[in-house]
């Protein structure tokens, strides 16, 4: 009873499995040859004043199907109440802000894991830098009670390669859908309560604010008690599945409790590598939910992480301890997420980032 919302979530991930949409991950992927890392072309968003769009979906809507070529769409800054769609023809687009607490993308907006909230990514090589995503459905206060709580995306990615800088992605219930394919998010911020990385994705965080939100049990916010959530929800499902959620350099905080992830699937990986954490992890650290008895098969582990929520006094017996060998190809961009290379086709403009 308790995540029945989430149970939903789980069977949707199910048929995720067996979307044929879904592209492999892994090195197939050839480069077009006349593949250019250049941006060509730059187009402005804003409200007011002199701009090419006045909404994003305007500007995303007016670049070709099949487009091959970096183009970058400027957010002036300013509140963009929309529900975005990234088609999968669309590659190749950067959405770009001067500063992320001026360039908010929102929308309120619940219950439909792969299609709610304010922007949906169907397309690869999809790059946002200093933007906000909010789903504002569920932040009416700022302790949120447990019964209200509804899965609310800041944003969904259903496809390959993308990469993010600096971008904030803020909800309370599945506020990052990690869905599919390989990502790399650096400098961001990233809030929630409940699951709030989630998916079947595989990707690095580097240098990541996580903020664990406060949730009550009860529907009185005066009198709830602080209920545990869980920051990651990975559904890796095979030993022969690729993916898998990779923290380094992070920092953990926030106004609630949390488990740094519970399993979404058999083979479930996550990893924390030098990541500060406060006290708002709760001591077991982990749980294995409906995997409980093949605890084996799950890859969660801590290496050489710091501050209080870090002690492993309390954690459950079975994470996994990690020697330096085996967690070297995993922190490493190049061998876990770009092993073909996609992340240095990027525009030259951001390697600088
Ligand atoms: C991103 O935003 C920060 C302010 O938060 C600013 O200092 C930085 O220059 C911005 N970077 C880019 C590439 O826009
Ligand atoms: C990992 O190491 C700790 C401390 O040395 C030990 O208590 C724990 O049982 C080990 N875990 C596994 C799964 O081997
Ligand atoms: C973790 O820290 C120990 C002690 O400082 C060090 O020997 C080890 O190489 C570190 N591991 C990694 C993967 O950085």
């Amino acid at each position: 009873m308790k995540f029945l919302i989430c149970l939903l979530a789980l069977s949707f991930l199910n048929l995720m499995a067996n979307s044929s949409r879904v592209s492999p991950h892994g090195l197939e992927h050839k480069q077009p040859k006349d593949f250019n890392i250049d941006i060509i072309k730059t187009v402005v968003v804003g409200q007011s004043g002199e701009t090419d769009f006045k909404t994003v979906q305007a500007a995303i809507d007016s670049i070709p199907s099949g487009n091959n070529n970096w183009i970058k769409i400027h957010l002036k800054n300013g509140i963009y109440v929309e529900k975005i769609v990234i088609p999968i023809q669309k590659q190749k687009i950067i959405i770009q802000g001067n500063n992320p607490s001026e360039v908010i993308v929102q929308y309120n907006d619940a219950g439909q894991a792969d299609s709610s909230g304010p922007i949906v990514v169907n397309a690869e090589y999809f790059v946002a830098i200093n933007v906000t995503f909010k789903n504002s459905y569920n932040s009416r206060t700022s302790l949120v009670p447990h019964k209200e709580i509804k899965v609310a995306p800041s944003i969904v990615l259903m496809a390959d390669k993308a990469w993010f800088y600096g971008c904030s992605f803020i909800s309370v219930q599945d506020t990052l859908a990690d869905f599919v394919g390989r990502h790399y998010f650096k400098n961001c911020y990233i809030e929630g309560a409940i699951d709030f990385i989630w998916g079947g994705g595989q990707s690095i965080y580097e240098k990541c604010v996580i903020y664990v939100k406060g949730v009550t049990k009860d529907e009185s916010v005066k009198s709830g008690a602080l209920m545990a959530g869980f920051i990651t929800a990975q559904g890796r499902q095979s030993e022969q599945d690729t993916s898998g959620f990779v923290f380094k350099y992070c920092t953990i905080k926030g106004d609630g409790k949390a488990y740094l992830g519970r399993a979404y699937r058999d083979y479930s990986r996550v990893v924390f590598y030098a990541t500060s954490m406060s006290n708002v992890i709760v001591p077991q650290g982990w749980d294995a939910w409906h995997y409980k008895g093949k605890e084996d098969k799950i890859t969660f582990a801590e290496v050489n992480c710091t501050g209080e929520g870090a002690n492993k006094q309390g954690r459950v017996e079975w994470d996994k301890n990690l020697s330096d060998r085996d967690i070297a190809p995993l922190v490493k961009t190049k061998t876990f997420i770009s092993g073909d290379g996609w992340m240095t086709t990027l525009p030259s403009s951001l390697s600088s980032l």
